[in-house]
């Protein structure tokens, strides 16, 4: 027999990304609708361990939608991945009245949730929201439009600078060991050069490469470096360079959590909205121990099992084809 749910929890788990505060918006307007309570649990599992739960009514949610970072908070907690500690934060959910759960985070905030499922049985499913959009089961995930335009505005200013000085900038984004926000920023801002942790590339091929855009009468560039890539960070990929050609001027920039934070866009918002409304309909259909996404443009259901023993995957012929695009 199905669960009655009449009180749904939310939280915001593991790195921010803008985006979050629409999804949890959704779920609460969602869970009013269906004249449910909702509870906000603060700083993810922390908060969950640490019994920092608070009521949430339509008015908590409002004028939030256009705000990055998170209401509720978010923590990275390693513990919870002790059953004792899962053990207890079930505990103190029952207690509080909660029947449910919503997840907002990225696939380590997955795997937390699929043990409450599997451990406890507890009714719990995902959102997927992480710059790096690099989880399985979702085409696209809350917070990776709004981090893919930022640094492509940032990249468009530096390239100014590259060009007044016939510089070569070395520019490292996020994406932890996924080149989504890489190649998609590289495409976007013209890179000269992208470079990914899909693909394996060598140092001697990455100054040829440079060195033919300099016979092209290319006097700066802009190289894009996606932190975990084969080469290392912006800073040693720049050094490597500058030992093979030291006539050349370079410059390094580390974007940084600026990718993390800011205006969440259009987009970031209505994926984080439509995907907010679908996890409170779907605890009510009886969906658990999945994560919901989107998918050709439809709402797609990958249980957290699959969705964590998987990796978005970048489309590697957009590699090469930045690279034509690029001379
Ligand atoms: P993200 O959700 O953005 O991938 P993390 O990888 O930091 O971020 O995971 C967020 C939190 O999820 C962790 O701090 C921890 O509390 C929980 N978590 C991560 N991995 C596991 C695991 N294997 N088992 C249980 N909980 C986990
Ligand atoms: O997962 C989001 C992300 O911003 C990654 O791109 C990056 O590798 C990581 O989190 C940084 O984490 P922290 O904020 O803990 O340094």
């Amino acid at each position: 027999m199905k669960k009655v749910i009449q009180k749904i929890g939310v939280m915001t788990s593991g790195g921010d990304s803008p985006g979050m505060n629409a999804a949890i918006r959704a779920v609460v307007r969602t869970a009013m609708f269906y004249k449910l309570d909702v509870v906000g649990i603060k700083r993810g599992y922390k908060g969950m361990l640490e019994e920092d739960f608070v009521p949430m009514t339509s008015a908590s949610v409002s004028k939030i939608i256009n705000r990055g970072g998170t209401i509720l908070q978010t923590s990275r907690c390693p513990e919870f991945k002790e059953y004792d500690c899962r053990k207890k934060a079930v505990e103190n959910m029952e207690k509080a009245g909660i029947d449910a759960l919503v997840v907002i985070g990225g696939d380590g905030s997955f795997r937390g949730a699929n043990d409450l499922f599997k451990d406890f049985g507890f009714p719990v499913v995902g959102l997927p929201a992480t710059i790096d959009n690099d989880i399985y089961g979702t085409d696209l995930t809350i917070g990776f439009d709004t981090a893919i335009n930022t640094a492509m505005e940032a990249i468009d200013k530096i390239r100014d600078t590259a060009q007044s000085h016939d510089m070569i900038f070395f520019v490292e984004v996020m994406g932890r060991d996924a080149g989504f926000i890489a190649l998609h920023t590289g495409i976007a801002t013209g890179a000269e050069v992208t470079l990914i942790p899909e693909i394996q590339g060598d140092i001697d091929s990455l100054c040829n490469y440079l060195r033919m855009g300099r016979r092209k009468n290319k006097s700066s560039g802009i190289v894009v470096v996606a932190e975990g890539g084969h080469m290392g960070s912006a800073i040693e990929v720049a050094a490597q360079v500058k030992e093979r050609i030291p006539s050349y001027e370079t410059r390094v920039t580390t974007l940084g959590h600026i990718q993390r934070g800011g205006i969440p866009s259009c987009n970031d918002r209505v994926l984080a909205s439509i995907l907010g409304f679908e996890a409170v309909n779907a605890l009510l259909d009886g969906h658990s121990g999945e994560m919901i996404g989107r998918v050709n443009n439809k709402t797609s259901f990958t249980p957290f099992e699959e969705a964590v023993s998987r990796h978005g995957e970048v489309d590697k012929s957009w590699y090469e084809i930045t690279k034509i695009l690029s001379v």
